[in-house]
């Protein structure tokens, strides 16, 4: 999908700028009508877009440092020499122009081809076979391809609308501000290209010890390698039911049923204060729908986001209309109505339940590798079993952060795992050491959290959420763990950068 939020600005590089001008910290200019960042890396005068490739973010807001840039919005990161996207969520590399010295001024000329990578794996599985064509999936079958892995490579997935822009699939494009075509993530021909299978089936049974998956079409495939990537499923509620339409988000599907549930209706009823949760009542406001969102806190997200955050959240969504039941729960479901635990009766056209996910790893469990809460895996994604890595939503892995094993459910990270699993199945040896970040929108207010904070005992707000600019950094013993941030873009990169390097990550290579 593009967007584009950068309109050519700054001087016009194609009739030049002057040498002394062009230093290690991006210059914003234009030239032949597209926004273009200029820098020196290493000494070399280098052009690359100025538009992030996810959402269109302008990537001199971002913070640039070691020839890479990284993007203000959800902190996808680029090479400034090549424009190569180094890091997800941006899927496409930014395009590179050819630059001219004469004298002491430097001309940005027309955009270069990209370079064709040309990498050897250090390892030659026989086949890859990825069971997901989620965040995880897609990026796992896509590095394959861009570290030079030519064996078979196959994505297993039954469900059509794979691989999507899942995350959009609460905001915009369920607020019917988003069109259909920037939903999946790439289209078939891309998968042609680089020859990627596509299998719509589901993967019922997992051989470990013969290197084999059962599909619930019938067939088996072998495989020289194995990644995981089965991501989560939403929780649905046993309740008693006498007549309501009770949706659940997940999948595209999913996000069509609601809204065609919306078209026509004027009341909706959210059970769970979740991000996800919140995030469909913001969009069905949108809709003009009347939202009431029922959830046994006290605060909306205060144990992941603290007390402050909470409160502000709450306030953002009573201010467009949303009307909560806090510490309430519902009990039954109704004709076209919801039953509280106090009974109280609310009406409803339909009802989503955004009550959390459990990692989906009943194909793991049954072909035996090791689970703890989530399928176990090592600095590397590997899990117990041979050839066999996970990565994504599932996967609970070491993480050098926090020290403790972790897992989340964030699209970034799962498409980082997906990136880390795909290159050490080629032998790379890479310990996955990627810094946790989701960011979650909720109208015109975004929040940024960098870290990990399961639990803390300080947490420090600076500045003020209600005038939307703030950063609140959750601390333990002493040490900080995560920072949320709002409208604070470049603190909550400069963050990640600092959790980077105490760690010793690495940024790929451009
Ligand atoms: C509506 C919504 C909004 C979100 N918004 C945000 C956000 O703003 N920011 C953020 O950081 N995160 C967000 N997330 C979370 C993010 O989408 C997940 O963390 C991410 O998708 C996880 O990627 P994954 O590859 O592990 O799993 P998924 O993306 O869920 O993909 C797993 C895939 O595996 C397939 N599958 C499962 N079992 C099998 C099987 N047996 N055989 C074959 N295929 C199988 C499924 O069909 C699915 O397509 C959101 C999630 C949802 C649902
Ligand atoms: S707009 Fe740049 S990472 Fe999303």
């Amino acid at each position: 999908m593009s967007q584009n939020a950068t309109s050519p600005a700054g001087p016009d590089f194609a009739r030049g700028v002057a040498a002394r001008d062009v230093t290690e910290t991006p210059l914003l200019g234009h030239a032949n009508g597209e926004a273009v960042l200029l820098t020196r890396v290493a000494g070399e005068v280098c052009a690359v877009g100025a538009t992030c490739t996810h959402y269109g973010a302008p990537l001199v807001d971002g913070h640039s440092a070691d020839g890479a840039v990284r993007c203000p919005w959800h902190h996808a990161c680029f090479s400034l020499r090549t424009g190569q996207a180094l890091r997800p969520p941006a899927l496409f590399d930014l395009p590179r122009y050819r630059v001219e010295t004469a004298g002491d001024t430097v001309f940005v000329r027309e955009r270069l081809q990209a370079p064709i990578p040309r990498r050897t794996p250090a390892a030659r599985p026989r086949s890859v076979v990825i069971v997901g064509a989620g965040a995880a999936g897609n990026a796992a079958a896509e590095t394959l391809r861009r570290e030079g892995y030519d064996g078979p490579v196959t994505l297993v997935d039954p469900d059509p609308g794979a691989p999507c822009d899942r995350p959009n699939l609460s905001k915009d494009y369920l607020a019917g501000s988003a069109p259909a075509e920037w939903i999946p993530l790439h289209d078939a021909a891309f998968y042609e290209e680089r020859a990627v299978e596509i299998r719509r089936a589901r993967v019922r049974g997992l051989d470990a010890a013969a290197h084999r998956v059962a599909l619930d079409d019938g067939a088996t495939l072998d495989y020289g390698a194995l990644i995981l990537a089965t991501g989560a499923e939403p929780i649905r509620l046993a309740l008693p039911n006498a007549g309501t339409d009770v949706h659940v988000l997940r999948t595209l599907a999913d996000s069509d049923g609601i809204v065609a549930a919306a078209l026509g209706a004027t009341r909706a009823v959210v059970l769970g204060a979740s991000f996800i949760g919140l995030e469909v009542a913001a969009s069905l406001r949108a809709r003009g729908l009347a939202v009431h969102v029922v959830a046994p806190e006290a605060r909306p997200l205060e144990r992941v986001l603290g007390p402050a955050l909470g409160d502000f959240i709450r306030a953002l969504h009573e201010e467009h209309g949303v009307v909560f039941h806090l510490g309430r729960s519902a009990r039954a479901f109704g004709v076209n109505a919801v039953e509280l635990d106090d009974g109280a009766s609310l009406a409803a056209d339909f009802v989503v339940a955004g009550v959390g996910v459990r990692p989906a790893v009943a194909l793991a469990e049954a072909a035996g590798l090791a689970l703890d809460r989530g399928v176990v895996v090592d600095q590397g994604l590997r899990t117990s079993a041979p050839d066999v890595w996970a990565a994504g939503d599932l996967a609970r892995w070491p993480d050098p952060h926090t020290g403790q094993a972790i897992r989340v459910e964030h699209w970034v990270v799962a498409e980082r795992m997906g990136q880390t699993a795909a290159r050490n199945v080629l032998g790379a040896g890479q310990r996955f050491d990627a810094v946790p970040f989701f960011w979650s929108q909720h109208y015109d207010v975004a929040i940024n959290y960098v870290g990990h904070a399961e639990r803390w005992d300080e947490i420090v707000v600076d500045g003020d959420p209600a005038a939307r600019d703030c950063t609140v950094t959750y601390r333990a013993g002493g040490r900080e763990l995560a920072v949320a941030t709002i409208y604070r873009d470049t603190e909550s990169l400069m963050y990640e950068a600092a959790m980077e390097r105490r760690a010793g990550a690495a940024m790929p290579r451009g």
